[in-house]
């Protein structure tokens, strides 16, 4: 069983995952940590020195490499992996994998990275909270369309980790 794990930035896929992961005993990976060991780098550093479009190559490059060389696994994607090239189909025409998203409202997600966004190089030059709101805001709606394609979607602003992984667990078992 592959249980891929989508949502915006802040949504708490990592966590979420590896919680999952100790539950369930399917071992946990996270993507941007696999690409900042495969490229021995900080994800801050690809976009500064190689710039966007390379970070996104890598990044549909190294998922389908998690995916090929695991036949169970918890994998946490970042939050723009399934909304660039075929990488969403991808995830649903492959019938191993089951993709889950954590659903965030805006508020939710402006509170948490505000506090976060130095190391994410999308929001790092953000300067106001009422900007950052509004750019989340714009920025999750063109992305709703890829993440609500999810098998398993689930609203996360009022639980905690334990109760969303609870959640998750009665849904797929
Ligand atoms: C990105 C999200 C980040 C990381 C990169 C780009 C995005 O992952 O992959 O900074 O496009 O939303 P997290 O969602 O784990 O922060």
């Amino acid at each position: 069983m592959q249980l891929v794990l989508i949502g915006y930035m802040g949504s708490g896929k990592s966590a979420i995952g590896k919680l999952l992961s100790d539950v369930t005993g399917i071992s946990f990976q996270d993507l941007d940590s696999y690409i900042e060991s495969s490229e021995g780098t900080a994800i801050s550093d690809i976009f500064k020195t190689k710039g966007e479009i390379y970070f996104r190559k890598t990044e549909a490059g190294a998922l389908t490499e998690i995916l090929s060389n695991s036949e169970n696994i918890i994998l946490a994607t970042g939050g723009g992996t399934p909304c660039y090239g075929s990488v969403m189909k991808d995830l649903l025409d492959n019938e191993n994998v089951i993709t889950i998203y954590l659903n965030c409202i805006v508020e939710t997600l402006t509170q948490r990275l505000w506090k976060e966004r130095d190391q994410r190089p999308l929001i790092s030059h953000i300067e106001n909270m009422d900007v950052l709101n509004e750019f989340i805001r714009k920025h999750l709606f063109e992305r709703a369309f890829y993440y609500n394609q999810a098998h398993l979607k689930i609203s996360c602003d009022v639980l905690s980790e334990k109760e969303i992984v609870e959640k998750i667990i009665l849904q797929l078992f």
